[in-house]
């Protein structure tokens, strides 16, 4: 039987709230504010939550821990048997829609699968499978996915000739025109003005239920994103989307522009350790080799996008409301109780993990990776992300592409050894043409 959850006293609760919670919040959880994602990168904040919840861990022996903000009783789990407990028993039990996450989500995505009603992801789960083809390590759109990537990679390696340099700030645009082809079609790529309705949304969703809904703004998000929908080009996400239904479409499509947006940060950080570890790049490009131009699966280069996940996870907190009373420990825990899962606590756990704090592609090939509920860059169970292949399919392509230029990363010396630093700020990535001044 698992250890029953353990109260908090006032000292513990401010320490989790400080240092484990406030860090994650300040950042934006939605979407990432530069200066305190810089913040984050100097103080290392990560390496202190980590200390903070090892700490609590050795204290309460292993027992889920109790939260209390305000009203509000969050568990913050610990151990990797109750991750599974959590993430097995979606969306009932313990469903993903936890009130936090539908304040965020609903500014922008108000019928997202990810904050809907056990009834309605009813038929909205399978829509997003269907759609992303979520078993399926290549879509069957996989060469028109590739295409796109090629058209974002000789954007950046054209401003690599004429600049010699090549910024976080020049990569976000070129991985928007890629997406936004991948999603919506070709026609799509270089609206911006979609991109800048998107972003204005996620910055409220920042804040949650502190900043009132744009009804307007996202009515306009929605009617730009039903201009694509409702006269799909052959090839994108929105053509296999209208053929399954255009008015679910269209509430789906803002979850999965937003979510490419974490892939985006995955590939810059992944592009920096191949920069930084020549015998890395070397792989990359001997795997891409005999790919060619084609869709192929690109298993080495995946699981570097995934080690990158895995190091400096995107989905800061996997969290959980339950929607009944549940008996955890012999202790009964209320129905609306919250359950949060930290991800980069569990991803570099030394206890479960001996690569914990190092770069090892080579364990989400081998199996090492492979049975452990701890390690969730794309959640798990039910609820795990639909897109987890689709995406992984564009990253791919995407860093070996870039990769076959020789880069050197700023700050490369940090990333070339283990272990390597707890928070890297991707916004904060900078990269020089080798051979450049
Ligand atoms: C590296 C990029 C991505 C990461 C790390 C990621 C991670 C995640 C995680 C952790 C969840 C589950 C959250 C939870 O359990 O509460 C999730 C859900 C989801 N993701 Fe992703 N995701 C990524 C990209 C994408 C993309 C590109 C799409 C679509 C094109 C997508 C579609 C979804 C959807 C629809 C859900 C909700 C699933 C549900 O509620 O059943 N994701 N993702």
């Amino acid at each position: 039987m698992s250890p029953t959850p353990v109260d908090l006293t006032a000292t513990e609760s401010a320490r989790v709230l400080g240092r484990v919670l406030a860090p994650l919040v300040a950042q934006g959880a939605i979407v990432r504010r530069p200066r305190a994602t810089a913040w984050a990168e100097r103080h290392q904040t990560d390496r202190t939550a980590r200390a903070v919840l090892t700490d609590l861990r050795e204290r309460h022996g292993g027992a889920p821990l109790v939260v209390r903000i305000g009203s509000r009783r969050v568990v913050v789990v610990t151990e990797a048997e109750d991750v599974r407990r959590l993430l097995q028993g979606s969306p009932e039990p313990f469903t993903p829609a936890t009130k936090e996450k539908h304040a965020a989500l609903a500014h922008f995505q108000p019928e997202g699968v990810l904050i809907s009603s056990t009834a309605e992801r009813w038929h909205r789960r399978p829509f997003n499978e269907a759609v992303l083809q979520t078993d399926q390590p290549v879509h069957d759109d996989g060469a028109a996915v590739v295409d796109a990537v090629r058209r974002g990679a000789a954007q950046l390696t054209q401003r690599l000739d004429s600049t010699g340099r090549l910024d976080a700030q020049s990569f976000t645009d070129a991985w928007w025109g890629i997406v936004l082809e991948v999603v919506l079609g070709t026609r799509a790529r270089d609206d911006r003005e979609l991109v800048a309705v998107l972003d204005a949304l996620r910055r409220d969703a920042n804040w949650a239920w502190l900043r009132p809904r744009r009804t307007r703004l996202r009515e306009e998000l929605e009617g730009r994103i039903a201009s694509y929908v409702q006269t799909p080009e052959a090839g994108c996400l929105a053509e296999a989307a209208h053929r399954r239904g255009p008015a679910t479409a269209v509430g789906q499509v803002p979850h999965w522009l937003f979510a490419f947006d974490a892939a985006g940060a995955a590939t810059l950080r992944a592009l920096a350790m191949a920069a930084a570890r020549p015998p890395v790049r070397e792989r990359l490009l001997a795997e891409a080799e005999p790919a060619g131009t084609s869709p192929a699966l690109l298993p080495y280069a995946r699981a570097c996008v995934l080690e990158s996940l895995r190091l400096w996870p995107t989905t800061f907190a996997v969290l959980r409301d339950s929607t009944a009373p549940t008996e955890w420990g012999g202790r009964t825990l209320p129905a609306q109780t919250g359950f949060a899962v930290v991800s980069s606590f569990f991803h570099r756990d030394p206890a479960r993990l001996e690569h914990a704090d190092a770069f090892v592609p080579d364990a989400w090939l081998d199996g090492r990776n492979n049975a452990d509920w701890g390690l969730i860059p794309f959640s798990g169970g039910p609820v795990a992300c639909p897109g987890r292949n689709f995406v992984l399919l564009v990253a791919s392509h995407l860093l070996t592409r870039l990769v076959a230029r020789d880069l050197r990363v700023a700050r490369g010396r940090y990333l070339a050894r283990d272990p390597v630093p707890a928070t890297v700020d991707h916004l904060g990535l900078g990269f020089r043409a080798a051979g450049s001044a």
